[in-house]
């Protein structure tokens, strides 16, 4: 469309201006034509008469000599004939049109003279030629030809002229607008080698290569933004990323969204509202991104009094204190959560995503409105986008269809989902039935974010094995459906340094009102658990390792204790319900084996902590115990670690919590594996002062440094390369519309 605009119509204008100006030179051209055509007729039809006008002049026979004349006359285009006498009188002439011949005293030449006339009845041709006769002398034969019939053709043969020259620059432009655009997608086809790296250099169009040098360096200018944030040590905090939001996304309109909500009012019995700050990884990392730039939260309001606080149009400003976004609420049936939240995400997909042999469950209505629920998701995303390229980031497994359900409404939008799961291998996922739709999804992302490598890879062999798409390995990228996303690794972690730490007494005061609240004695050697009560984070498991811990080593007899905390958490499904009868039977079994007067090996306490009572247990620990049978990340192992500010006490971390990757310095185990997992407590309550504190301080560093604000920072960082990506790749497709062929990233 652009080279029309920009070539055809000034080559038909062109042509069009000659085609007017070339018209009166062509219209001057022919009409001395035809005009000479007539005289050339004058001087014949003369010839061939002349001897018989010179007898009849002579005879006389002024009849006959008008008779032959009428005859001439005939001719439709010789509108009258005249002969003169050398005094100017007229001898003899037809009867019509005789007064349109002048005669003049005037005579004529040899060769004749010829005068073109215009009367009112049109242009007219005079010709006068001589005739010798020998009674009058030297006469002259006047003959007027009708010209107009010289006009119409001259029209005719300008509008076949234009015409003409109208069909040549049409053609013109047809082969010139295929030529270029054949040569432009060679070019383009170049270029978008050039940048996926596949081009051989020697093949490549030298008129491409100075413009392809410049394009790459471009890019790996982008490349060296990351390297340079990957590789040089920044101290992530919120300032921070509002500095990466304002420097690297100018403008940008970032939109959250989660089925969690950041801030949830309750209604407490006496009526009044109690504002909730829900103690999450997630809301710590994002609220500082929405924050800085207004942007919008989106997620489900079930708080008790919810309703009661958001505007006509469901939102309110937030943080209370000091509002800096917005919170939209979305609000869902008790059919809908049923459904949605507690059926497909909960006791479906969760059990999928976290091998722990928990069979998930997949029921038809359930899916039916998990989609509903999540396409009410992405209208409010849409209702709510101000620009038409917002950054949306969507949170999580409850919200998988979303992306794609918001990059049909927004085609422009950034869109950085995370899940916070695992990724099962591609034959666990494949159980579930619709993991196609799942699948497609989540592929409407821009980035796809786990908190490993090994999700990653989970997730590109599940998309391989069951959808229709395209791998690039070499850039961790799937493309499906007109649409790429990254897939990428980026380890969620907690704000360093931790809020709740800043209001911590010393640790060993806290140890000190910890043995003081549960009776235990000053020596006493301290495990702690702190955990929803989930069946994912292996709480019975652990239970049994500290069951054999006292069968074998009967010297911590006593001595020994481990406190867990296991926090309500969708206690209304069976297999939680399930693995609470199993927790509790399995605490009073070890508590009756091994307890005695005022001594219990195990306190469960099956109640919600807040963040300060969470840290100040940490602090009072010896040893921290997240035994997680299958875990995305753990943020309470980066918690213990973030807690230790006196560089004390053991983590004790399972293989399978995506923690372990990072925190190496733990002691790894196999939760699965009791008697192993005793033997591991029982070494870490062994582990002398010094190796405690040259572990806990090199994880100290990991933590510090890989903080959630360093999470949240790399994922817009990403987010902004793609956008910069993107735009240099929409100005080369603006060269030319082509099909769609580069991998382009939304
Ligand atoms: C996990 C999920 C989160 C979820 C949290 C608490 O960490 O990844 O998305 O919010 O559990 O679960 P709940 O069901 O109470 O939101």
């Amino acid at each position: 469309m652009r080279l029309l605009y920009r070539f055809a119509l000034p080559l038909l204008g062109v042509l069009t201006l000659m085609a007017v100006a070339v018209a009166p030179l062509a219209d001057g051209l022919m009409a001395r034509w035809f005009q000479h055509d007539v005289e050339i007729r004058s001087k014949l039809i003369v010839s061939s008469i002349r001897d018989s006008v010179a007898r009849l002049v002579d005879e006389p026979a002024p009849l006959q000599l008008e008779a032959l004349f009428e005859r001439i006359a005939e001719d439709e285009r010789i509108l009258a004939i005249g002969l003169c006498a050398a005094d100017g009188s007229l001898i003899a002439g037809t009867r019509i049109g005789r007064n349109l011949v002048a005669c003049r005293r005037k005579v004529a030449g040899e060769e004749g003279s010829f005068r073109a006339i215009e009367l009112p009845s049109g242009p007219v041709l005079e010709a006068r030629l001589a005739v010798e006769t020998k009674s009058q002398g030297l006469t002259q034969l006047a003959i007027v030809h009708d010209l107009s019939f010289a006009s119409a053709r001259s029209l005719s043969a300008q509008l076949y002229l234009m015409g003409f020259i109208a069909l040549l620059g049409i053609a013109a432009a047809a082969v010139t607008l295929l030529m270029a655009r054949l040569t432009l997608r060679g070019w383009l086809r170049s270029v978008r080698e050039g940048i996926a790296g596949g081009s051989d250099s020697g093949r490549q169009d030298p008129q491409i290569a100075p413009v392809m040098g410049e394009i790459r360096q471009l890019l790996r200018d982008l490349d060296i933004s990351r390297r340079t944030t990957a590789g040089i040590r920044v101290d992530w905090s919120p300032e921070t990323l509002r500095q990466v939001v304002d420097n690297e996304l100018p403008g940008a309109e970032v939109i959250v969204v989660s089925n969690r909500e950041p801030y949830i009012h309750n209604r407490d019995a006496d009526g009044s509202i109690r504002l909730q700050r829900p103690a999450s990884g997630l809301v710590t990392a994002l609220e500082p991104i929405v924050a800085a730039c207004g942007g919008t939260w989106i997620a489900h309001g079930n708080g008790s009094a919810d309703t009661a606080t958001v505007d006509k149009q469901d939102r309110l400003s937030v943080p209370p204190e000091a509002p800096a976004y917005t919170l939209r609420r979305v609000w869902l049936s008790p059919q809908e959560e049923e459904g949605y939240y507690f059926g497909l995400a909960n006791e479906g997909l969760w059990p999928l995503c976290h091998i722990t042999f928990v069979r998930p469950v997949f029921r038809q209505p359930d899916w039916e409105r998990y989609r509903a629920v999540n396409q009410k998701f992405a209208d409010a995303v849409a209702a709510e986008a101000q620009t038409d390229a917002p950054i949306v980031l969507v949170q999580d497994y409850h919200l998988a269809l979303v992306p794609r359900m918001v990059r049909e409404q927004l085609p422009n939008a950034t869109i950085i989902t995370f899940w916070h799961i695992p990724w099962p291998n591609a034959e666990i996922f494949g159980i579930c039935p619709w993991r196609k739709e799942l699948l497609d999804g989540l592929l409407g992302s821009s980035v796809i974010g786990f908190h490993t490598q090994l999700h990653c890879n989970n997730f590109i062999e599940t998309a391989d094995r069951f959808i229709e798409c395209h791998i690039d390995r070499e850039q961790s990228m799937v493309s499906a459906r007109g649409n790429s996303a990254v897939v990428r690794p980026y380890p969620i972690s907690i704000a360093w340094p931790p809020e709740p730490l800043k209001r911590q007494a010393p640790v060993a005061e806290c140890r000190a009102e910890i043995c003081r609240r549960y009776g235990l004695p000053a020596d006493v050697r301290l495990a702690v658990g702190v955990e929803r009560f989930d069946f994912t984070k292996g709480i019975p498991d652990r239970f049994r390792a500290v069951e054999i811990l006292l069968e074998e080593h009967p010297e911590w007899r006593g001595r020994f204790v481990m406190l867990q905390i296991a926090a309500p958490t969708r206690s209304k499904l069976p297999a939680y319900q399930a693995l609470r009868v199993e927790a509790e039977s399995a605490a009073d079994k070890i508590n009756s084996r091994f307890g005695r007067q005022g001594y219990r090996p195990l306190i469960l306490e099956m109640r919600h902590f807040e963040p300060d009572q969470v840290y100040e247990l940490l602090r009072a620990a010896d040893l921290c115990i997240v035994g997680s049978l299958h875990d995305g990340m753990n943020l309470v192992a980066k918690e213990f670690v973030a807690a230790r500010d006196d560089e004390q006490g053991v983590l004790l971390l399972s293989t399978f919590a995506g923690a372990s990757r990072e925190l190496m310095e733990a002691l790894i185990v196999n939760p699965f594996d009791a008697r192993t997992t005793a033997e591991t407590i029982d070494t870490a309550l062994r582990m002398p002062a010094a190796e405690q504190e040259e572990r806990m301080r090199l994880m100290r560093d990991i933590v510090s440094e890989n903080n959630v604000f360093y999470w949240a920072g790399r994922m817009l960082l990403d987010a902004s390369r793609l956008r910069k990506r993107n735009r240099i790749i929409s100005s080369i497709d603006r060269v030319a519309a082509t099909p769609p062929g580069l991998r382009r990233i939304a």
